[in-house]
């Protein structure tokens, strides 16, 4: 039997890279640098040719059975995107009521730039197109899993370009639905803020601001059963 042929590698040549030291330093300083932004330089606009990398970026996720089950969508009409920031300070009302004794914390917070940042995109988990690989257990997880795949991407390519994004999730994914036409099984699951900042945080805001610390490693790594 001949061996089986090998897929034919990209066009663009990017198959078979080696990557040196200095690009792994590259990558782990991005990874380190990447922050949630929620404060962004008003009055902005990002580049077509910056926002079409970042977008390719995104589409280049991996995803359950190859489903790619993201929709990103462009925000440019400015009725929209107040429309969206109301339904943003809407949710973030009812969060505060929610949390009760931290309400006045939370609302201290800066939790979003949907009205400054320089360019909005909403990112839609498509429809179900009843992909099977992969899914057949856990079908809605596995391609929110790949949705979220893409929007990764997104933050660690806005990053490297030296632009912040913030993921927004403080929302009724019903209303911005009707806001934005979705079809019927589709769901909007990030408000995306990109743009240029005035300066990256050096950690989480959350832990800046003192809401919460986050965990160490060690607590997250385990060998063979649950840890603890
Ligand atoms: C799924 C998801 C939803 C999020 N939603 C919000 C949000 O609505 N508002 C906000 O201020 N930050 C939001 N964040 C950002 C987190 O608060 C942030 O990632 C976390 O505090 C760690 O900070 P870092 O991303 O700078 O490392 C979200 C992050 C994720 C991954």
């Amino acid at each position: 039997m001949p061996p089986p042929e090998l897929p034919t590698p990209a066009p663009d040549g990017v198959a078979d890279i080696h990557f040196d030291a200095q690009d792994r330093a590259s990558l782990y300083r991005v990874l380190h640098a990447r922050r949630d932004m929620r404060h962004f330089l008003p009055g902005q606009a990002v580049p077509p040719q910056v926002l079409s990398r970042l977008l390719q970026a995104a589409h280049s996720a991996p995803s359950v059975g190859l489903m790619q089950p993201w929709r990103l969508i462009r925000i440019e009409d400015p009725a929209l995107r107040e429309g969206i920031a109301r339904l943003v300070d809407a949710e973030r009302q009812a969060t505060a009521v929610a949390l009760q004794e931290r309400s006045a914390e939370f609302l201290a917070l800066k939790v979003e730039g949907v009205r400054e940042c320089a360019e909005l995109l909403v990112a839609v988990l498509a429809p179900d197109d009843g992909t099977l690989f992969g899914r057949r257990t856990m079908p809605r997880d596995m391609a929110l899993c790949s949705a979220a795949c893409a929007i990764q991407n997104l933050w660690l390519a806005a990053r490297a370009e030296n632009l912040g994004m913030g993921w927004v999730s403080l929302f009724d994914p019903v209303q911005l639905g009707q806001l934005l036409q979705l079809p019927a099984g589709a769901q909007a699951i990030a408000v995306l803020c990109l743009g240029p900042v005035p300066a990256f945080y050096a950690r989480p805001m959350l832990e800046l601001q003192d809401w919460r610390q986050g965990r160490p490693l060690a607590e997250m790594v385990a060998t063979d059963r649950w840890p603890g």
